[in-house]
């Protein structure tokens, strides 16, 4: 019995031709998961960029960036939908970086320990507020 089984397993195996199909499965889906890792990689600085803005920056410019939180009215932050297109992101990621002054009085403080790439990727998210 166990005789006819094995070569019948060995019969089918000829008529195919194709051995080990699921190998050839095995590599297209290493295809697509390494796609899927280099999406993940390119999109990932955008992604920062809103989750730093949640955490850094929302308690006074507000989740959609208009300023009308507590904090945000009693220091008086403009409409950073208006104002963000204005100074592009050079003097945002600028103004992350190192703080804003009006004269000599700093109203808005440097934010602490942010890289200039995620700086960058702030500000780029804050041009994206609407
Ligand atoms: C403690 C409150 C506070 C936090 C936190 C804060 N800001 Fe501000 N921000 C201000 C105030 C106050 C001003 C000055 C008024 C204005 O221009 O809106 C300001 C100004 C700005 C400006 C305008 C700069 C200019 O040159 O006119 C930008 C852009 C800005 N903030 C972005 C951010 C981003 C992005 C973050 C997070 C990384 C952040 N702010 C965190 C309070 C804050």
């Amino acid at each position: 019995m166990t005789m006819v089984a094995s070569s019948d397993a060995g019969r089918s195996c000829l008529i195919h031709n194709q051995p080990y199909p699921i190998m050839k499965t095995m590599k297209k889906l290493c295809l697509v998961t390494a796609a899927a890792f280099v999406a993940a990689a390119l999109s990932a600085s955008a992604e920062d960029g809103s989750a730093i803005y949640a955490k850094e920056c929302a308690k006074c410019h507000g989740a959609d960036g208009k300023g009308q939180t507590t904090m945000g009215k009693k220091l008086k932050c403009k409409d950073l939908t208006v104002e963000a297109a204005k100074l592009g992101e050079a003097k945002i990621a600028a103004a992350i970086k190192d703080g804003v002054k009006e004269g000599d009085k700093v109203v808005m403080k440097p934010t602490k320990d942010i890289s200039e790439a995620d700086a960058k990727a702030v500000a780029k998210y804050v041009l994206t507020l609407k």
